[in-house]
């Protein structure tokens, strides 16, 4: 996939820029076409004879050349550029980029850069845990960089842990998988989708809420499969793990809470959505009443009776407002006489497909990074999935999202 692509390979100064030189062949023997960029201290680490060498094409580390004053223009070279890799990316040069610190030819191109970015980080153990680091990874990530993950191992302090820049086969291959994907045919290109995530917080009081167990990993890895099939995605968030917040770029989220905050949000979301899904864990029940000071213990009381009222079912009201050609994706975690509850609730709720897992097969359900699915759609037809990632099930699940919007397209009366 690299076959012809303009490949700038950023190399900041660490001690694993000697791997650069690597990269420059391996990227090469994939028919990439690579230039370097420098930053001064890099020259320290490896000489810029190899990669001037290796890539055929002089070096840039200044704005201009001192000899006679030719400028090296970070616009062109960001224009240039199909993919722009910077390996290694130390502390420093991530810190620069995360911040928009353009005091060198790296980070100056980095910001003109229309392409999309990789940075393959390489540091110590404690500086790649540092909270700055983090902070500025996951602040490259929601920009939309792509991070290349260091490996663990012996680092050049000595120590051993996480930090080891990827090796440079691996870093080719993430390109390698990143130009493969953007070839796919973009399936559901100018598709609106809104997913639902998470478990839905009920307040009880000022202090304590009903909640269930759901993390949101599902939601996220559909967002992620959905846009990867060339959607624009909505995520209607309730409580999800902290880490998933913002970790599908190019996504929009919205917060919505509690079942009845889910509601209105996906009631707003429906008037322009192709497709929606609820993935979230909306709670059937919710406090009666809600106190908005903290409930208190009182002596002599050993029981607290807490009442609760139904909620409203967000997929039936979706489901009974559905427009022509609008196609609603249910979930349903059983326990137990599973097949028979989700046909039922594919039916009640007016689903196009419903997505069934069950908590007795091992590996799926809430928090595991695991799923087994089978998908019934309103045919009654059963599609069953062993169990995979649940990145993997998430593509299976818009796969058949495809497949029912293909068959909807066809049965659309010719003329119209
Ligand atoms: N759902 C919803 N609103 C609710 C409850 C559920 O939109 N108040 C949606 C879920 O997002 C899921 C589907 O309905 O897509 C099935 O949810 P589930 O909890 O399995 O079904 P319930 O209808 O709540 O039935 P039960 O809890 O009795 O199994």
């Amino acid at each position: 996939m690299l076959e012809k692509k303009h490949v700038l390979l950023g190399i900041s100064g660490g001690i694993a820029a000697y791997k650069a030189a690597i990269l420059v062949r391996a990227l090469i023997k994939r028919g990439a076409e690579v230039r370097v960029v420098m930053t001064p201290a890099a020259k320290q680490f490896i000489a810029p004879l190899t990669l001037a060498t290796l890539s055929r094409h002089p070096i840039l580390v200044d704005f201009f050349n001192p000899e006679n004053g030719a400028w090296n223009s970070h616009v062109d070279l960001g224009l240039w550029a199909d993919a722009y890799v910077i390996a290694p990316a130390t502390a420093n040069t991530l810190g620069k980029m995360a911040n928009g610190i353009a005091d060198n030819l790296l980070v100056t191109t980095y910001l003109s850069a229309r392409c999309p970015v990789f940075v393959a980080p390489a540091m110590d153990l404690d500086m790649y845990r540092h909270p700055s680091t983090v902070r500025n990874l996951a602040r490259l990530a929601a920009d939309g960089v792509h991070i290349v993950e260091p490996g663990s191992g012996f680092l050049a302090s000595g120590l051993e842990g996480k930090g080891r820049m990827s090796e440079p086969d691996e870093i080719a291959d993430a390109l390698d998988a990143f130009f493969r994907e953007m070839s796919r045919p973009k399936r559901l290109a100018g598709k609106k989708v809104v997913v639902s995530a998470g478990g839905t917080v009920e307040p009880i009081d000022a202090v304590r809420y009903i909640s269930n167990y759901s993390s949101g990993k599902m939601g996220y890895a559909l967002a992620g499969a959905f846009l990867r099939a060339g959607a624009e995605v909505t995520i209607v968030r309730a409580s999800v793990d902290a880490a998933l917040v913002g970790s599908v770029p190019g996504t929009r989220e919205v917060e919505a809470l509690s079942a009845a905050d889910m509601l209105a949000a996906m009631r707003c979301s429906q008037a322009d959505a192709d497709i929606l899904v609820m993935a979230a864990a909306v709670a059937d029940y919710t406090p009666e009443e809600t106190s908005d000071r903290k409930i208190k213990k009182k002596d002599g009381e050993p029981r607290l009776l807490l009442r609760l009222k139904e909620t409203t079912d967000v997929a039936a009201e979706l489901g009974r407002n559905k427009r022509p050609g609008q196609l609603l994706v249910g979930f349903a975690l059983e326990t137990d006489d599973e097949e028979r509850h989700a046909l039922e609730k594919l039916h009640r709720k007016r689903l196009d497909c419903i997505v069934l897992n069950s908590l007795r097969d091992p590996g799926a359900g809430f928090g595991c990074a695991t799923n087994k699915i089978t998908i019934i759609d309103k045919t009654g037809r059963f599609h069953r999935f062993g169990l995979k990632k649940k990145s993997e099930a998430a593509e299976d699940i818009v796969e058949q999202v495809c497949a029912m919007l293909d068959d909807a397209e066809q049965d659309e009366p010719a003329g119209l």
